[in-house]
């Protein structure tokens, strides 16, 4: 197999602006990190399953630039996006005498890079951090952006802040140890840039999935090069949500409410926002704005991709009540990312007895 090349996507965000390092063999390589503010610490944070697979390697790396390098691994899963294990990070910069300066760096997939990024936004009011994410769902979405959160019982993410990272490392080579069902939830974050605003790109999908499902390596990387150019490009323009980003979140009502009803970490984030897609992908239809064909077509990439088509059955009602919590809600109206026509999507509402059929339509 060929090396790949790197890439650096950049993110343009005026001072806030920074790269996403895309490549084999990165981790572990000091120059790396060379560019990074110096720090008197460095805190990886990252978890139980992450640090025995790349802890060591970071750390190593880490340890020619930064004169103390500490690790703190934390219980891992969505269960434990809590502020209850925020505070255990507080509580290691806190032991450690960390200061300003600290620099955080969140090992891991989107769990840790949530919660680390929201770490460093708060801690003595904002210290920097570097995003090493090593999911591929982490990769193409979650480490890019500067969305950081924890969830809260009644809903997820709902405590969190804006807060960009100083740079994204995308290791490629991580992925290889990546369960086919994470790698699968990933996969549902690439799709969903196709129906938004790239259907060349879904076409492309549709032509390499096998490809990337083997996890090959110049499949995987152009995956996560398109993908991060798409949301780059849309949070460059949009960075706090006040309105284009929301495209963003195609598949996440309906996929928020299928995590919260059936309990955080029941079903994996990118399999709710897959099948999300779909019952979204119907209410645009229901709606006048798509064609049948489209729903069948994003429907069978998405079952191809080994992700869920079919919703739980909470109850349409259930589903609602979740849905009204969700955060790009407005005074009780829930509001849906829908697509406009295939490559093109738009936030919009919905009567509740449509999305009840939809919801009853797409149920198992
Ligand atoms: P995750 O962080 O729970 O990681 C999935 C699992 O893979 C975990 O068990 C983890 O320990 C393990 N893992 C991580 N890297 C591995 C590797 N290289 N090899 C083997 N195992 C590995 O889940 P996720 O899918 O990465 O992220 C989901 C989270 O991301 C959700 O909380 C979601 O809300 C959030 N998210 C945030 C944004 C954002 O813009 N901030 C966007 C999308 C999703
Ligand atoms: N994952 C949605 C966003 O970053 O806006």
């Amino acid at each position: 197999m060929n090396a790949i090349n790197p890439t650096l996507v950049p993110i343009q965000l005026g001072e806030r602006s920074y790269s996403i390092y895309i490549g084999e063999g990165l981790l572990g390589r000091s120059s790396t990190w060379d560019k990074l503010p110096n720090a008197p610490m460095a805190l990886i944070v990252t978890n139980v399953s992450v640090a025995p697979l790349y802890g060591e390697q970071l750390k190593d790396a880490l340890k020619q630039k930064y004169s103390r390098v500490e690790l703190l691994c934390l219980p891992d899963g969505e269960t434990f996006k809590t502020f209850e294990t925020l505070n255990l990070i507080f509580d290691q910069l806190l032991g450690s005498g960390a200061d300003r300066k600290t620099i955080l760096f969140a090992l891991g997939g989107g769990v840790i890079g949530d919660m680390t990024g929201f770490a460093a936004a708060c801690f003595m009011r904002g210290v920097p951090f570097v995003q090493v994410p090593t999911t591929l769902l982490a990769q193409v979405d979650s480490s890019v952006g500067g969305k950081t959160a924890i969830n809260h019982p009644s809903g997820k993410n709902m405590i969190g802040a804006f807060y960009q990272p100083e740079l994204v490392v995308c290791d490629l080579d991580t992925l290889q140890t990546l369960p086919t069902r994470e790698l699968s939830a990933g996969l549902a974050e690439i799709i969903k840039y196709g129906p938004i605003a790239d259907m060349s790109f879904m076409q492309w999908i549709e032509d390499n999935l096998e490809l990337l499902i083997t996890k090959d390596v110049g499949a995987l990387a152009y995956a996560v090069q398109r993908s991060c150019e798409i949301k780059a490009s849309v949070v460059g323009v949009d960075e706090k949500e006040g309105g284009l980003r929301a495209i963003l979140n195609f598949g996440h009502t309906f996929g928020h409410a299928i995590e919260a009803g059936l309990g955080f970490g029941v079903w994996l984030h990118g399999e709710a926002v897959g099948c999300g897609m779909v019952m979204a992908a119907h209410l645009s239809h229901k709606l006048g704005l798509v064609d049948e064909a489209f729903v069948k077509r994003l429907t069978t990439l998405i079952e191809r991709a080994g992700l869920p088509v079919k919703g739980p059955k909470l109850g349409a009602q259930e589903y609602i009540e979740h849905m009204r919590v969700d955060k790009k809600a407005q005074a009780g109206h829930i509001r849906f990312v829908l697509i406009n026509a295939p490559g093109q999507a738009q936030v919009m509402g919905a009567e509740d007895t449509l999305v009840a059929q939809v919801i009853d339509q797409c149920c198992a």
